[in-house]
């Protein structure tokens, strides 16, 4: 009867391990952490995955766990290398564990004369597996591949959170080897496991087997970076929706709608890594790759996007309580391997907000990077409480379900970024403060403070000026028009640069009046903020200080109407230099 052993226990290894043992096969798994070995042995996992821990219960007469490399190959018939192949600094892959298993397999097939096959399923670049694996294989055992043992590659497309079930139902079967025999021979094996069900296989040679594997995440990567650009373009546009035209573009069955979720971008032990690892490649072998280039710079910057989207609705984030439901990767795991959380909690810290993060399940791995510098919170209702903002970054199940009456009951004011497109904008547009990844947001924030404000202040005040100061100059049954008496009152017009601000500054000798008639952002007055758009009026008091932020992607432009003259000193109109110098001054 074939025994298999598994050399390395992360999610590939361990899950796959427990897949062939509750199929009746007896399984051998290896790792060289002790700490991970004492878990795995009194029945616990080192890391969360659904189902697994049932599975490996399950089926634990088959299973059993070792250090030893060399108890493992001498007792099986077949091993499977599954060890991580992490990025360097520099997105090169790091081989290190690699070479350290097939020393150590190599040295436990010197001792053996059984005919033993070694199946490499971590992922590693096209010619590895020829060019460095069996080389050192064949030095340790002093043996010949394909003469005196099997190298096959045989790379996996399990998804975390869902792998026991990608093991049980994959959508392809990838056998990369250079001789019948051991091809032949793992062949069987899966057809064993699948109890002779068909499988779509490809046979291969071992390099073209890997870089199949590169290309299935290159292309997954290429997808959510390409949704994810439509979706930043969407943020621009008036009433476009990124997750109608995913719906819609995704029923093409040459496109298919997979993968066309847009959010803060792709994270995991995968997707990042290997589209940098072949960017890394392709320099060795003189090879542009400008694409997978676009497609890394787009998932580097979306989590901006998520801070923009923060930063606009909140018009600061300096000071303010924002609360991050869910820091894993995605959703069913507690991995939070390049999550787009880190690069989101870290922006924000840098922005001087105060972060408090929940997650059901990350948050203990989520310590090891931010320790006291964020607040973790198990309840998700206990992270919004009193929070200014929340952005949500995994699509957990759970926060599916968050009514739009609780945002509003636990928070200080319901600001929500849906970073993952869970909630439903029809219900929380109208309900909240509510901006999304693929919506423009709506700023629904002016209304209420517009309101208050307004309510409060004299507009009447410097338009009655500008009635009784002004020459009627046409009074017909469409229309009035007074023009001013500039000495008593006085118009600006500006039209504030894309990200610029004006001076802090007040008016000793005025109050004034702004008219906003373009783009989006804010003015600070005193020690109060204000959201505005087109149509905003906001009054300024005498000696009142205040300034204004454009924080749309266009000009915000606006009209102040200074009551009496706005500068001590007197100015020539007719001299429009030296106008445009004083308003600049000013501003
Ligand atoms: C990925 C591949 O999907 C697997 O086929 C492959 O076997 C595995 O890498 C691997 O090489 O071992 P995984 O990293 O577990 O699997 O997770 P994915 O489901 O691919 O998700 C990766 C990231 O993309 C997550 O951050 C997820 O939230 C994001 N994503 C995914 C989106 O932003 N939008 C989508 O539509 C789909």
């Amino acid at each position: 009867m074939v025994t298999i052993s598994f050399v390395g226990l992360g999610v590939v290894g361990l899950v796959t391990q427990a897949c062939f043992a509750s199929r009746g096969i007896n399984t051998i798994g290896v790792d060289a952490s002790k700490h991970k070995l004492d878990i795995l042995r009194s029945g616990n996992l080192p890391f969360y995955e659904p189902n697994l821990k049932e599975l490996i219960c399950d089926a634990c007469s088959n299973l059993t766990f070792s250090d030893s490399v060399r108890h493992a190959v001498e007792n099986s018939n077949i091993t499977f290398v599954t060890v991580g192949t992490p990025s360097k600094a520099d997105g090169s892959i790091d081989l290190l564990q690699i070479s350290e298993a097939s020393k150590a397999i190599g040295v436990a097939l010197s001792n053996k004369s059984r005919y033993h096959v070694v199946v490499i399923k971590s992922t590693v670049l096209p010619g590895t597996t020829d060019n460095v694996i069996k080389a050192i294989l064949e030095r340790e055992s002093r043996k010949s591949a394909e003469k005196d043992f099997g190298l096959i590659v045989n790379p996996e497309f399990l998804r975390e959170g869902s792998s026991v079930y990608d093991t049980f139902n994959p959508h392809l079967l990838v056998v990369g080897a250079t001789d019948n025999r051991s091809g032949g021979e793992i062949e069987r094996l899966w057809k064993k496991f699948f109890n002779n069900y068909f499988l779509r296989t490809i046979r291969t040679n071992r390099i073209t087997a890997e870089l199949i594997k590169y290309a299935n995440n290159a292309f997954l990567a290429t997808k959510i970076s390409f949704i994810n650009s439509i979706a930043n373009l969407c943020q621009r546009i008036d009433s476009a929706d990124v997750k109608e035209v995913a719906q819609a573009i995704g029923t093409d069955p040459r496109i298919g709608p997979l993968f066309l979720n847009a959010g803060p971008g792709y994270g995991g032990s995968c997707l990042p890594k290997d589209v940098k690892a072949l960017i890394k490649m392709s320099h060795f072998v003189s090879c542009h790759l400008p694409l997978l280039m676009a497609v890394d710079e787009v998932n580097e910057n979306q989590p901006k996007q998520v801070i923009e989207l923060a930063r606009n609705m909140m018009g600061g984030l300096k000071g303010k309580t924002v609360a991050i439901l869910g820091v894993a990767f995605k959703k069913d795991t507690d991995d939070i391997r390049e999550a787009p959380s880190i690069k989101v909690i870290r922006q924000l810290i840098e922005h001087q907000a105060i972060v408090r993060a929940t997650d059901p399940l990350a948050l203990e791995n989520l310590k090891k990077i931010f320790d006291d510098k964020i607040a973790y919170v198990k309840n998700k209702f206990d992270c919004l409480s009193n929070a200014d903002c929340c952005i949500i970054l995994t699509e957990w199940d759970e926060y599916k379900n968050i009514k739009a009456e609780d945002f509003i009951g636990y928070m200080k004011k319901p600001c929500i970024v849906d970073a993952r497109r869970i909630l439903d904008p029809q219900e929380f547009v109208v309900a909240t403060n509510y901006s999304a990844i693929g919506l423009k947001p709506s700023y629904k924030e002016t209304i209420p403070y517009r309101e208050e404000h307004t309510s409060e202040i004299d507009l009447d005040m410097p338009l009655n000026a500008i009635r009784k100061e002004g020459v009627l100059i046409a009074e017909n049954e469409r229309y009035t028009i007074h023009d001013l008496k500039l000495d008593e009152l006085t118009v600006s017009l500006t039209e504030l640069k894309k990200a610029q601000e004006t001076r802090g500054h007040s008016h000793a000798d005025c109050s004034e009046v702004y008219f906003f008639t373009q783009g989006d952002g804010k003015i600070q007055v005193g020690n109060r903020t204000y959201y505005v758009g087109q149509g905003s009026v906001i009054t300024v008091p005498r000696s009142e200080f205040h300034k204004v932020s454009n924080l749309g992607e266009q000009k915000l432009i606006f009209i102040t109407v200074f009551e009496g003259k706005r500068f001590s000193k007197n100015y020539d109109y007719e001299n429009k230099a030296s106008l445009k110098s004083t308003v600049a001054e000013a501003h």
